[in-house]
């Protein structure tokens, strides 16, 4: 399953960057959310190739969609993590997979076409960046951290998000906004970012990277601190070290 989950990503990586260069068809899907062919184009390749291989296994996919997690093994798969970069060739997206086994990540593959960094995760086997492996970082005061955060699509998840930066901005190092959630957990993992967060999840944004957090070492909640699974909407992930300190400073989107 991870080789290929690997393989996946990979081949959809370049389908990705094949099209980068060209124009791009957008269709609008709601507010704020659009669609480029590279996303299913991307899609029909990751697809093709886990139906091959693994045809008894359930598929959720973001374009495609397909049944809900089921009680075997899923594929969680977003073809194209960060369209709205894409569309405004904002150079950061990724492609993200993860397997999951009664809802429990077991695998977790995040692809960066256009750097050729390959994040991935085995539960239990830790996280590599291209063979090498990874660890959270070891900052343990959120004044020294730099922490990640995404804008949501609605109205209000952006008028929360703004209340949770007017918290944790000075508190910390800096905040950064990548708009590519899986990536940003990966980062979270590689030790580039000490903490993520969003209050707006979908399963297939986080599947892959919250195992590659919780295997690098670090620490994945809701924004209330409940253990996570991926189709809570609101997901902290953290080195650990600063997530109570974070989710204290949080704590404002539940007195809103
Ligand atoms: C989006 C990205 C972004 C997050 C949005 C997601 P998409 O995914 O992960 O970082 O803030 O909520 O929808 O639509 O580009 O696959
Ligand atoms: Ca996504
Ligand atoms: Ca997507």
């Amino acid at each position: 399953m991870l080789q290929t989950a690997i393989e996946a990503a990979r081949r959809a990586g370049e389908v990705i960057v094949e099209r980068y260069p060209a124009g791009r068809t957008l269709t609008v899907k709601g507010h704020r959310d659009i669609v480029t062919e590279a996303d299913t184009a991307a899609e029909a390749v990751i697809l093709d190739l886990v139906r091959a291989r693994f045809p008894d296994h359930a598929i959720l996919s973001e374009e495609a969609g397909g049944g809900g997690i089921g009680d075997g093994y899923t594929w969680v798969v977003d073809p194209l993590d960060g369209t709205t970069n894409y569309a405004h060739r904002f150079p950061i997206f990724s492609v993200s997979i993860g397997v999951l086994q009664g809802g429990e990540p077991l695998v977790g593959v995040v692809h960066d076409p256009l750097r050729g960094h390959t994040f991935v995760a085995e539960r239990g086997a830790g996280a590599r960046l291209d063979g090498a492996p990874l660890r959270v970082s070891q900052v343990d005061r959120l004044e020294r951290a730099v922490v990640g955060l995404d804008w949501g699509h609605s109205d209000a998840e952006r008028e929360w998000t703004i209340e949770a930066v007017r918290a944790v901005a000075p508190c910390c190092a800096t905040v950064r906004a990548l708009g590519s959630a899986a990536l940003a957990l990966s980062y979270v993992a590689a030790g580039w970012l000490d903490a993520y967060f969003n209050f707006m999840m979908k399963p297939w944004d986080v599947a892959a990277g919250t195992l590659l957090v919780s295997e690098a070492g670090g620490r994945c909640t809701t924004l209330e601190g409940e253990p996570y699974r991926v189709d809570l909407p609101g997901c902290l992930g953290t080195n650990g070290r600063i997530h109570g300190e974070l989710l204290e400073v949080l704590n404002v989107k539940r007195e809103m």
